[in-house]
């Protein structure tokens, strides 16, 4: 397909819009107002928006190579300021998915270039489960606990951040959500972390890793 196809693509999108609701573009282009803000992997096979089945305008999105929310990436922390605090989303979802490429280069390590210095913050959570992802000796098996960790790594890492540690002392109401996506079947999962106050994050988190932590005798 070119690139002019995809011109033509989205004349016959936005045809197709109009004809079915003709204020669509109109309402959209005089505000937008997401209740959620989503964080996922920047691989093609993770859409946001036809996942969890919503259109333009109804949800924020932030992507990036292993779905990582870092402590000091002005970039994503911006997009989190900007959701909680102008649009005030009432649900950030950190969604990770099985089968991710960051997730599988971090495991194997190799010169890879600039990214190497991005996919050690995976290898940070790896180090940090080490005692999880010893357990099996199945590759694919350490694969997916990895993938699950790191989400709810990442999603960990947003509750410490200070805009949401700031929305929730306000008393916004805001809850952020750990979810996994499997390519083979199309379908989320939720990694046992919702959260909407600081008091419960320590507890959740914990109860979420013992969870992953069990998914081997659950297998068996
Ligand atoms: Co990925």
């Amino acid at each position: 397909m070119s690139v002019e196809d995809l011109i033509q693509n989205n004349r016959r999108w936005a045809e197709g819009e109009v004809s079915a609701d003709s204020e669509f573009f109109r309402r959209l282009a005089a505000q937008q107002a997401p209740k959620y803000l989503w964080i996922g992997c920047a691989d093609s096979r993770v859409p946001a928006n036809q996942i969890i089945g919503l259109q333009p305008g109804e949800v924020f999105v932030h992507r990036n190579v292993a779905n990582l929310v870092v402590h000091t990436d002005l970039n994503c922390l911006s997009v989190l300021q900007y959701a909680v605090e102008v649009l005030r989303v009432e649900h950030v979802i950190v969604c990770g998915h099985y089968g991710c490429g960051g997730i599988a280069a971090a495991l194997q390590g190799g010169a890879l270039g600039l990214i190497e210095n991005w996919l050690r913050h995976i290898q940070d959570v790896a180090e940090l489960r080490h005692g999880i992802l010893a357990r099996e000796g199945d590759p694919v098996w350490r694969a997916d606990r990895l993938c699950e960790l790191n989400v709810l790594e990442q999603a960990h890492n947003v509750c410490r951040t200070t805009i949401v540690q700031d929305a929730w002392k306000r008393g916004q109401p805001l809850e952020i959500h750990a979810w996994i996506y499997r390519l083979s079947d199309g379908l989320v999962q939720p990694l046992h972390f919702s959260v909407s106050t600081a008091a419960e994050v320590p507890g959740r988190f914990a109860g979420a890793v013992e969870h992953i932590a069990g998914a081997g005798q659950r297998q068996r």
